[in-house]
């Protein structure tokens, strides 16, 4: 950052700053990650300067011979570490991915099948705030009660009753692996598309550790910086000629102008990266390391959603035992250095800004070289700063033990 640091201070102080926060804390939010220098290089490399609007080899702009080459590389690797016939990998986010996506498969109006967002679905699934909720009739579902899992055969008479045009599966929130072979059953069943959003467990997916949507979904949506460990973007991926040709219409010139090349690049490198035997081991450490967390927590008495996770991701309700919020519990483990986000659990009975659980996720830290032992000394410190909020003592005691881990797995040398 040697030219930002004399032309640019302030933005050379709050990069900095947020370098060493990244290096500092114990980084436990399950969206998150930490791409690899290759990545980073491509992400801010000089294709930021290139107009590129429309496809490779029909083009609006001169000069994209190489700008063709990237993409091209990235929808051919994005095929094959999905096992799927079409990749569009110029949506700028997971939001725009779906977007895409709807707008690929369904009529403003129609009624679309998502999971509730206090049941782990995402704002894209249907918030009313959000374009899903505006476009569409939107209908939900949900966990069973006592297993905290999707029951099938609820979705299922959902959708018999509500006849959707699409069926969307996929989660923010959901700890346990999805069963899509059985959304489709429903969506052949009921007639509707069946869209899936892997944006959390893309990298598990492409590990083959997860059961591959592309096998049985219309679309696939992804974001390609969460257990993927690529760039922030999203991808579109299809069996279906027809469906990419619409994608492609809508993304361009239906939604977005030119593509971002740099980030297109940065996309292609992580998916050479997750092609690899490495990202394989690293997923399956990833969900070892999750179990040990998620065990290690409900042994020291937390109620773990669903009773444990199959994923990268655990979702712990904080409050019956600490009795402090998921907002509180939030604010508390950042003063320790430990960062995760609230949220709502299945039936909570607090608002969404408050919330009575945290969501934690392991894709970070394995990033760093944890391991599940690491992982249960985490889950320890995340219970002793919960059980003790006031007690300078022992939360001072906890920061010098998140400081020992950090310093054990030192990140960007
Ligand atoms: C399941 C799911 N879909 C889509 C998105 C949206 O991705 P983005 O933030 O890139 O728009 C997220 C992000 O958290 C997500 O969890």
């Amino acid at each position: 950052m040697q030219n930002i640091k004399k032309t640019d201070p302030d933005i050379y102080k709050a990069l900095s700053n947020e370098l060493n926060r990244q290096k500092d804390h114990l980084e436990l939010i399950a969206s998150e990650n930490f791409v690899s220098e290759a990545v980073l290089e491509a992400g801010g490399s000089i294709l930021t300067n290139k107009y590129a609007e429309g496809y490779p080899g029909k083009r609006y702009y001169g000069g994209c011979e190489f700008a063709d080459d990237v993409e091209r590389l990235a929808r051919e690797r994005a095929k094959e570490l999905f096992n799927v016939k079409y990749a569009n990998v110029q949506a700028h986010s997971g939001s725009t991915a779906n977007m895409a996506a709807y707008r690929a498969l369904v009529k403003n109006g129609d009624t679309v099948l998502g999971m509730s967002l206090d049941h782990g679905g995402h704002l894209t699934h249907g918030h009313p705030l959000n374009f899903s909720g505006i476009d569409y009739t939107v209908e939900s579902y949900g966990v069973e009660k006592d297993s905290e899992t999707i029951d099938y055969e609820a979705v299922r008479r959902k959708a018999l009753e509500v006849k959707p045009k699409l069926i969307i599966a996929g989660a923010s929130a959901y700890p346990r692996e999805i069963d899509f072979k059985k959304f489709r059953e429903i969506a052949d069943e009921v007639g509707s598309y069946l869209m899936v959003d892997m944006a959390h467990i893309a990298g598990l997916v492409a590990a083959g550790i997860h059961n591959n949507p592309c096998d049985v979904a219309d679309i696939v949506t992804s974001t390609t910086h969460k257990t993927l460990r690529g760039p922030r973007g999203g991808i579109i991926l299809t069996n279906d000629k027809d469906i990419y040709k619409r994608v492609n219409k809508i993304v361009f010139p239906g939604i977005q102008g030119g593509p971002l090349m740099h980030i297109i690049a940065a996309k292609a490198v992580a998916f050479h990266e997750a092609l690899s035997n490495d990202f394989k081991v690293y997923q399956a450490e990833v969900v070892a390391n999750a179990r040990a967390l998620s065990e290690e927590l409900s042994r020291l008495g937390f109620k773990v959603i669903s009773g444990g996770t199959d994923t990268h991701l655990v979702l712990v309700e904080v409050k019956s035992l600490s009795g402090l919020t998921g907002k509180d519990a939030e604010a508390l483990l950042e003063s320790v250095r430990i960062t995760s986000n609230k949220n709502t659990v299945p039936n909570d009975t607090e608002k969404p800004f408050v919330t009575s659980g945290v969501r934690l996720g392991t894709p970070a830290l394995t990033t760093r070289g944890f391991t599940p032992d690491d992982m249960r000394t985490v889950a320890k410190l995340i219970f002793d700063t919960l059980m003790n909020p006031s007690n300078a003592f022992v939360l001072d005691e906890v920061k010098k033990q998140v400081d020992a881990l950090t310093k054990a797995h030192p990140l960007y040398q």
